[in-house]
Formats: structure tokens, C-alpha cells, sequence
């Protein structure tokens, strides 16, 4: 009797355990650093923006909010970007509810990888001084601070040709891609320095 106990003894500790780990990894945010990042054309792309997971086996619970013509709670550790400086990611649910959750992140790109200009919730400004929060709040409840083109958030001053430009032109990407003309065009008409313009000759 005794030795026929153990195994279910040790499956219920093995359980128990489980739902432990489960519980504190819910409730801890996720560590992300500069290494969490990555090229955005390693990303998946949805219409015009690019998502990932930095939980594994979790990207296809992006995907489906992501594609829902409903809108939806995007899952804990999802990643989106539109350009490669500019970056939000999903913690888990209770870390910030004046963002929904969502981390906001400033970059600096370039072949060696990234590095965080500017982290955190409700207080992170872009390189143009814009307040992440501020314009994404906007965006209706269904879509979770996602603005898109058509989510109520005041527009981006970019065109469509200059944001594909950008992501083209992402400075981590090895080999780098390749800039079609009209790439190098738009990035002419980008109002500051890009973060990753192509070289210029003198
Ligand atoms: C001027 C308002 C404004 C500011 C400031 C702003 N955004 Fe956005 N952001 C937008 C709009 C509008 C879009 C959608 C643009 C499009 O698809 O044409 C967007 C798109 C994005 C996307 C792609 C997903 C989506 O919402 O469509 C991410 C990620 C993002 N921004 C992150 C940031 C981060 C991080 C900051 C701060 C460092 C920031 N944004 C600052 C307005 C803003």
C-alpha cells in the first residue's frame, strides 16, 4: 500500500508546484532588457504593424487578437511595434491599469541591437516629445490602446511610404534589407534624422 501511494503523492506535489510557478510567473512582470528586442522583419507583420511573443508558444495568442475583427485583450508578453524605435509590450494584468498593462518603450537601433532610451507606463515620451499614453489612450476599449489608423487616435505625422520605409530600413536587421527606391525617397521626406538612414556620400 505504502509504495503504491507514493507516485500519487508525488504527482499532487508535482501539481501543486505547477500551479504555483503558474501563479507568481501571472503576476511577476516580465524582466524585459535591450536583448528582448529584436529586427523587426524577424517579427510577424498584421496589416501594417508587427507583433511577437516574448513568452514562448504564446504568438499565436497575439495573432488572434491581433486579426480579430472584434478587437481583445492582447495576451502577457506580446510585442508590437510599428517602427523599430518605438515598441509596447504586454505585462501581466494588474501591473499598470492606466495603460492596460502595456509597457511602453523608446529605442535606439543600430547593428550591435537596441538600446531603451526611455521605459516605463504613463510617462514615456518618444523622440518627438510625444507622450505614448497620451496619443494611444485615445484608441476605443475594444482595441486596447492599439491605434491603427482607424481606432480614434490622433494620427501619426508619418505617411504610409515613410513608416514601410522605416521598418525596411530597421538598423538591427542582419543582412540588412534591401531599400526599394521609393523607400529612400519617403525616408527624404522624414522630418527628423531616421533611425536608421541609409548612408549618405558626401
Ligand atoms: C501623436 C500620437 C502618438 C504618439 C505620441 C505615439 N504614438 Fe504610437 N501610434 C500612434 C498612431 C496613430 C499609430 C497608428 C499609426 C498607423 O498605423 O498609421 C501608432 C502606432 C503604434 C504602434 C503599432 C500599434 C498601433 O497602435 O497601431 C506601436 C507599438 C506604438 N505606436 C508605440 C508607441 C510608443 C512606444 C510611443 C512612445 C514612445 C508612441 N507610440 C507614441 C500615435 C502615437
Amino acid at each position: 500500500m505504502k509504495t503504491r501511494s507514493r507516485p500519487w503523492s508525488a504527482l499532487l506535489a508535482v501539481m501543486l508546484l505547477g500551479a504555483g510557478v503558474g501563479a507568481v510567473a501571472a503576476e511577476a512582470p516580465i524582466a524585459v532588457t535591450a536583448a528582448s528586442f529584436k529586427c523587426m522583419a524577424t517579427m510577424t507583420p498584421v496589416r501594417g504593424f508587427y507583433v511577437d511573443n516574448l513568452l514562448k508558444g504564446s504568438l499565436k495568442d497575439t495573432l488572434k487578437v491581433a486579426n480579430s475583427a472584434q478587437g481583445g485583450v492582447y495576451p502577457v508578453g506580446s510585442v508590437v511595434q510599428l517602427i523599430p524605435t518605438e515598441v509596447m509590450v504586454k505585462q501581466p494584468p494588474g501591473t499598470n491599469a492606466a495603460t492596460k498593462d502595456w509597457q511602453f518603450f523608446e529605442l535606439d537601433v543600430s547593428p550591435q541591437g537596441s538600446t531603451i532610451r526611455h521605459e516605463g507606463y504613463t510617462d514615456v515620451i518618444n523622440r518627438f516629445g510625444g507622450n505614448c499614453l497620451g496619443c494611444h489612450a485615445a484608441a476605443k476599449p475594444q482595441w486596447d490602446l492599439v491605434c491603427e489608423e482607424s481606432h480614434g487616435c490622433a494620427p501619426v505625422p508619418l505617411s504610409r511610404a515613410t513608416i514601410e520605409a522605416l521598418q525596411r530600413s530597421d538598423a538591427r536587421c542582419v543582412p540588412p534589407q534591401k531599400l526599394r527606391p521609393q523607400d529612400i525617397e519617403a525616408l527624404k521626406a522624414f522630418p527628423a534624422a531616421p533611425p536608421a538612414a541609409p548612408p549618405t556620400k558626401p
